[in-house]
């Protein structure tokens, strides 16, 4: 059964206008951020009273991890309170509520990747500013959705960094420039379409809980970037295997965060493809975006 009108905040962003394809001829809502700034209350009550969603989804965020250390106050604003009054907003007019969190709020010394009800342990204010929302986001009930994902990548840059980083390094490469990457950090790649195609499924199986998505695997950013240097082939752009250390990064990031789904089996949804396969859908769409472009 598919959900009724949605509402999306943060839809121009990266996860957020693959959302918007993935709801494509359903009845969307798509508020500019200037239009509803998740993080005034009154604007939220507004867009819910005024649009009447059944469902509300939270892509917002404030998402630069170094500036969430620096700004733990706004951290917890955005990705905590706003989150908490949402929620709470949504849950006084019985709309359905989803938010996405992320990787950092696990400790990342895991050995294997981390499930749903693995402890979180964030090392960040970003990591932590995200747990709070997760927690602050149960208790106003059980209609809710909270979609953890990692290493988003796509073709719409993120707000913060205002491009892709696939995109920059396939650009370097292309140009012959040597392109540096880390090679002891962990994760699990997460294409923005097929992350978007599985909460809108979660999202019509009325599948309420806290559910990790992102592309089957693990890698470092190295080999990431590496295997999309010879999946486009670049096999001999020069690139650089580094470690975190060696960057001076105060920032201690979860140095291996990558997620393992155990819920789709019981919604009946199918897994997300093998993060290499991922890597050729999105090759593939850019090659033909590239070929349109010259044509
Ligand atoms: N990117 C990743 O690798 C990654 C990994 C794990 C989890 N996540 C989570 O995934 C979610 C989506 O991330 P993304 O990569 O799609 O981010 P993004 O590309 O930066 O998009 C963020 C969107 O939210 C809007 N926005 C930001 N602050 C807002 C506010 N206070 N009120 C209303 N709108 C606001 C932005 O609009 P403007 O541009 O107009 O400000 C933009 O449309 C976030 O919850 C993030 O924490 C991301």
């Amino acid at each position: 059964m598919s959900a009724g009108r949605i509402a999306i905040v943060g839809a121009s962003g990266q996860l957020g206008s693959a959302l918007v394809a993935a709801f494509a001829g359903r009845d969307l809502v798509t508020p500019r951020h200037a239009e509803v700034p998740f993080d005034d209350s009154s604007a939220v009550c507004k867009l819910l009273d005024k649009a009447h969603p059944e469902v509300l989804i939270n892509c917002s965020a404030f998402h630069n991890v170094d500036t969430c250390e620096r700004e733990p106050e706004r951290a917890f604003a955005v990705n905590a309170l706003a989150v908490d009054g949402a929620a709470e907003a949504c849950a006084a007019r019985g709309v359905a509520f989803a938010t996405v969190s992320t990787d950092y709020v696990f400790e990342g010394t895991s050995s294997r990747p981390y499930r749903e009800d693995d402890a979180v342990a964030p090392r960040t204010a970003y990591g932590a500013s995200k747990a709070a929302g997760e927690f602050l986001t149960r208790r106003h009930g059980p209609r809710h959705w909270i979609v953890r994902t990692s290493g988003v990548f796509g073709t719409i840059g993120t707000s913060n960094k205002g491009y892709t980083l696939i995109e920059k390094v396939l650009r370097q490469a292309e140009r012959g420039e040597p392109t540096r990457m880390v090679s002891d950090m962990i994760f699990s790649p997460s294409y923005a379409p097929h992350v978007a195609r599985a909460i809108r499924d979660l999202i019509d199986a009325a599948a309420f809980g806290t559910h990790h998505v992102a592309n089957v695997g693990a890698c470092s950013w190295y080999e990431f970037v590496r295997t999309a240097f010879v999946k486009a082939g670049l096999p001999d752009a020069p690139l650089e295997p580094i470690t975190y250390a060696s960057m001076g990064n105060p920032t201690l990031r979860p140095m291996s965060s990558a997620l393992e789904n155990t819920t789709f089996a019981r919604a009946e949804i199918a897994p997300l493809p093998a993060w290499e396969s991922a890597l050729d859908e999105f090759l593939a769409a850019r090659a033909a975006r590239l070929a349109a472009a010259r044509a």
